[in-house]
This record gives C-alpha cells, structure tokens and sequence, in this order.
C-alpha cells in the first residue's frame, strides 16, 4: 500500500469525539510506534462475557486453581490474622472467590472497590441474597489510587483481597504503584491477600493465551468492534487475527492483534495505515517466580507471610502484611 513517508494519521478529529476518555486512548495508542490499545478497555458487556467464558475454557487454569487454593486456605488464612476483620476487595468481587474467604474469616463488613458502579450493584445484589447478614459498603472508586473507606469503618482492623491475578496486568512499576496505593488504603495493622500467577512452561502459557475454541481470540478482537462500534471507526475486524506471545525478558505473555494484509482504516474521522504483520499490542499478564513476587510485594510495601501454591506449580495465593514503613539505616 502506497503510505505516504512520516504520515500515519491524517488528523480529521472533531473535538466532541476525541473527548471520551476511551477515544483519547485508542487514538494515541494507535499513532505510537508500536500500535497499542489499554487493555481495561476490554471490558464492554460482550467483553465481560468472552473473559467470563475464557475462565471455564480447559486451558486457561487461573481461576479454577485460584479457587481451589481459595477453598483449601481460606481457613489458614482466618488462623493467620483472625476473624471479624472488615474485608476490601479491590473489584466488585466474584461469585466464586469472594464467598469462600468471607465465610472462612467471618468479617465485620465487606466493601467492594470498583470504578463501575454497575458492576458493583450487580455483584452485591448476588452478594447479598447469599449472605444476607453481612455489612456491605460498595465503593465507586478508582482504586489505583488512595481510596477513603466509609467513615463506618473508623477504627476497623482490615483484610485486603486482590484475586485473579489481576496484578500481572499491570507492569511492574505500575503494579508496585497500585500495591503502594492499596496500603494507603487500607492502613498499618492490615494484610492483603493477593493472587499471582507463576512462570511455567511456555507452551501452557500460549495455550491458556490462544485456547483450541477460540474464545480468548474472539476476546481479542472484540476489542476492534468495540472501536468500531462506539467510535464511529471502519477498522477491518476480519484483516486481524489474535496472537499470543511469550516475551522472555519481560516475564509476561503478551496479546497482539496482527494485520494480515496492508490496511487502512478511520478511528474518529483519523485515519490509519498497517503493515501486514505489523501489530496492536493490547494486553500484558507478567508471569511471577516466588521470588520475583516476594520482591514485587515487597517493594509495593507489603511483607508476606505465608505462600500457597497448588500441586501443579501453577498459581500463588499469598497472605502479606503491611511493612512498617523502615526508617532508613
Ligand atoms: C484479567 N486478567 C488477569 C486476565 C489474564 O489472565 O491476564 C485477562 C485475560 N486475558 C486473556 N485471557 C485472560
């Protein structure tokens, strides 16, 4: 294709339609060199769907191990800290996992942190017909920054529950950020229990990344109708295919959507030129060694104390504290 020299976008934008928070994304990550869409902007309904389904393909083995560790160590972890702690989830929580902690540590109130305030009611409607007796206090936040918690919860002793492996998402600058937040929220005297996954084979890696069914690429390029659908663009979803690789350096798998032939297209009236191979990198997960998310938790300011994995290797459920801030030698 006839590409003109130093123009990859031709700027046609009017201003209401780069206001969007979710425009102004795509059209930057699509104008950097190596093209790239955040991967948070997965999560439209049919998204949230396809990752629903991607955790019950046979491959993809994080959620189920995550909650097989959850059912084996819940009651570890309320012999570790303690029952009556109010518990925080960063999320708006999950039918499967969140259950089996609160009913092992018995807390005083459940508060979900989500910036969705739909996935929220959702979640704690189910939540609530299951445990009608708990305390919930939904927060609709942004949780990669400090949250204030309900003024109910003054002098309550704190649980922090960051499950999925949601962690790996974020590169580690970026999730030891986060970890730092959650400790302002949550405050001395509290721990967090977090799920991270582990390096293994490479092979098991790609298969959980790019299942036989096809779901974690339809996943993928949901993304692409997404853009299409609310951003007015033309971007040709049938000239992609998803791909799965294993950056070695970076300890993560990473989610491309490759061009197959030359292609152009408009996002918001701009328009954009692909080679064929050339690539939209639209998701991270970092894969963690046990001393590799020591470190990670570590620096995020919290010390852990008991390390759970499953007899496959495949997953860690970790219980830290939060560190005293040092005073430095
Ligand atoms: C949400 N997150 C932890 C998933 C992961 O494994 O990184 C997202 C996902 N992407 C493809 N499959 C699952």
């Amino acid at each position: 294709m006839a590409t003109p020299a130093n123009l990859d976008v031709i700027d046609r934008c009017s201003s209401d339609q780069i206001d969007s928070p979710f425009c102004r994304d795509v059209l930057a990550g699509l104008s950097q060199h190596q093209k790239a869409v955040p991967a948070r902007w997965f999560y439209d309904f049919a998204g949230s769907e396809l990752f629903e389904e991607i955790t019950q393909v046979p491959e993809y083995y994080p959620t189920r191990t995550e909650v097989a560790l959850l059912k084996a160590h819940s009651g570890d972890v309320a012999g570790m800290i303690g029952e009556g702690r109010a518990v925080v989830e960063f999320g708006s929580g999950s039918s499967l996992k969140t259950p089996l902690l609160l009913q092992a540590v018995k807390p005083s109130a459940y508060v979900p942190i989500d910036i969705s305030g739909e996935f929220l009611r959702q979640a704690n409607a189910d939540l609530g017909d299951a445990m009608p007796d708990l305390s919930i206090f939904p927060v609709e936040a942004d949780f990669t920054k400090p949250v204030a918690l309900p003024a109910d919860l003054e002098g309550e002793e704190m649980l922090g529950f960051f499950p999925g492996s949601t962690i790996g998402n974020l590169p580690p600058f970026a999730a030891t950020d986060l970890l730092r937040s959650m400790r302002d929220t949550l405050g001395r005297g509290s721990w967090l229990l977090i799920g991270i996954d582990r390096v293994k084979p490479v092979d098991r890696l790609l298969a959980a990344y790019d299942d036989a069914q096809g779901v974690t690429a339809r996943f993928n390029l949901n993304l692409l109708r997404r853009i299409n659908r609310e951003l007015g663009a033309d971007v040709p979803v049938h000239r992609f295919k998803h791909c799965a690789r294993w950056n070695a350096s970076a300890s993560r798998i990473e989610m491309h959507l490759e061009a197959l032939k030359d292609i152009s297209f408009h996002v918001a009236d701009r328009l954009f030129f692909m080679r064929e191979g050339e690539t939209i990198h639209t998701e991270n997960s970092h894969k963690y060694t046990e001393e590799s998310a020591r470190l990670l938790l570590n620096a995020g300011g919290w010390a852990p104390q008991c390390v759970w994995s499953d007899g496959r290797s495949d997953f860690f459920l970790i219980l830290a504290e939060a560190s005293d801030l040092p005073i430095a030698p």
